[in-house]
């Protein structure tokens, strides 16, 4: 495919004269235009949703807080100064509408990245080894966590941003960027979903959640664990691979544009939920989250009109309920859907039916 790939035009973009924009096309791809030292690296897509990784202060370099403002960064300025990535991959970017901050954003935006995630990873014999995502940190979950249910193949989709802006002394952007770009190409990083490189850890999508506000040491899957870590740039995983959350479904969402609404209510003293029955009542699924940081609300012996999701966190719960009603599943198979991992673990294995029961 890249036997002609030195006669074609390039042009330089601003990285540097050593390497070229090039018009090397794949004929499966031709909305992507390659960013390439090396026509035999393994290729990466960014799917460029912005956030704070390109983000930069004109206030001071010690500015993590106002940043909003200031002179937005290119996705060529951040690989200009993370040079290093042209030797492991050759880049494509795709960037998406994105208005404001990451608290601004909806679904669609999900649906529109897997669109893409999903023709450019998951085609048959698509040469494309794996796809990173920039995203604001303050709903990077939610859209991470949207494509890991919807893309259909093995192929690493790895989400990463900064907590700190560009222009910081020491921005964590570059760092996570490199980083992303070394899990998508590994070959040891497949078969285990969606991930999240961030602060020198690997995460697992499914698991993770936002935990600081400020500090770069922010996605955790508090539970259960990271799934690696980064030596010398380069990931290390603790356990072999296909490892996949337990029970993650996987739902189509070729020709869907939008998504049904669903709402989050919070609990707290004098405002107890007790309202949740009768929305079952009307056919409308409720599923029920724990109101800690991590862990399981559990469901009773008997299947009633309140669904619990099996950890799963409040805003990620709220997404597979959007998919699951858009995929037409019924009130009871929904709550197969969230409770039965914990009803079988729970209730399934004997002598457990009879403590119960
Ligand atoms: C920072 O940038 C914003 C808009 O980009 C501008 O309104 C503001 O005046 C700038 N502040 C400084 C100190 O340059
Ligand atoms: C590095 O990033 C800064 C913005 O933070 C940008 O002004 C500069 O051009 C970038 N360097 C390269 C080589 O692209
Ligand atoms: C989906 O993303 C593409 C590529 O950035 C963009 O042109 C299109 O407008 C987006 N569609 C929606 C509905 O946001
Ligand atoms: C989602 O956001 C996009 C881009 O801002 C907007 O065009 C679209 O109308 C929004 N959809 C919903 C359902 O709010
Ligand atoms: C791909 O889609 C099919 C049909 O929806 C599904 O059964 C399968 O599990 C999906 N594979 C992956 C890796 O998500
Ligand atoms: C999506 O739409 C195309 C074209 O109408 C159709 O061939 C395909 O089966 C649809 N896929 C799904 C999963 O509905």
């Amino acid at each position: 495919m890249f036997t002609s790939w030195k006669s074609l035009a390039a042009v330089a973009v601003g990285l540097g004269s050593f390497v070229s924009q090039a018009n090397c096309e794949t004929p499966e791809h031709p909305e992507l235009t390659w960013i390439s030292e090396d026509p035999t690296l393994p290729k990466v897509v960014i799917y460029n949703a912005r956030g704070t990784i390109l983000s930069a202060s004109n206030y001071s370099r010690l500015d993590n807080v106002n940043y909003g403002s200031g002179p937005p960064v290119t996705v060529d300025q951040i690989i200009g100064n993370v040079s290093e990535v042209l030797k492991l991959a050759q880049l494509a970017v795709v960037s998406f509408p994105v208005s404001g901050g990451s608290a601004g954003l909806n679904s669609s935006l999900f649906l529109n990245i897997t669109q893409y995630a999903n023709r450019h990873l998951c085609t048959e014999g698509s040469d494309i080894a794996g796809g990173i995502m920039f995203h604001g940190t303050n709903t990077l979950e939610e859209t991470a966590f949207g494509v890991d249910l919807t893309l259909n193949c093995s192929k690493p989709f790895v989400a990463t941003g900064a907590m700190r802006p560009d222009t910081y002394i020491s921005p964590d952007g570059r760092s996570n960027f490199f980083q992303a770009v070394a899990t998508a190409i590994s070959p040891a990083a497949r078969d285990r979903g969606g991930l999240i490189a961030f602060n020198d850890r690997i995460t697992s999508i499914y698991y993770s959640t936002k935990t600081n506000a400020n500090t770069p040491d922010t996605f955790k899957a508090l539970e259960q664990g990271n799934v690696g870590a980064f030596l010398g740039g380069q990931p290390y995983f603790y356990y072999t691979a296909p490892s996949y959350p337990n029970h993650r479904p996987h739902f189509d969402v070729t020709n869907t544009t939008e998504l049904p609404s669903v709402i989050i209510l919070y609990g707290h003293p004098n405002r107890g939920l007790r309202c949740l029955a009768h929305l079952y009542e009307q056919g409308i699924p409720t599923v029920s989250v724990t109101r800690s940081v991590t862990g399981t609300g559990a469901p009773g012996t008997t299947e009633g009109p309140v669904f619990y999701a099996t950890y799963l966190g409040g805003p990620q719960a709220r997404i597979m309920l959007q998919l699951a009603i858009n995929a037409g599943l019924t009130l009871d198979e929904i709550r197969d859907l969230f409770e039965s991992p914990l009803r079988d673990a729970i209730y399934a294995p004997a002598p457990n039916n009879e403590w119960y029961y």
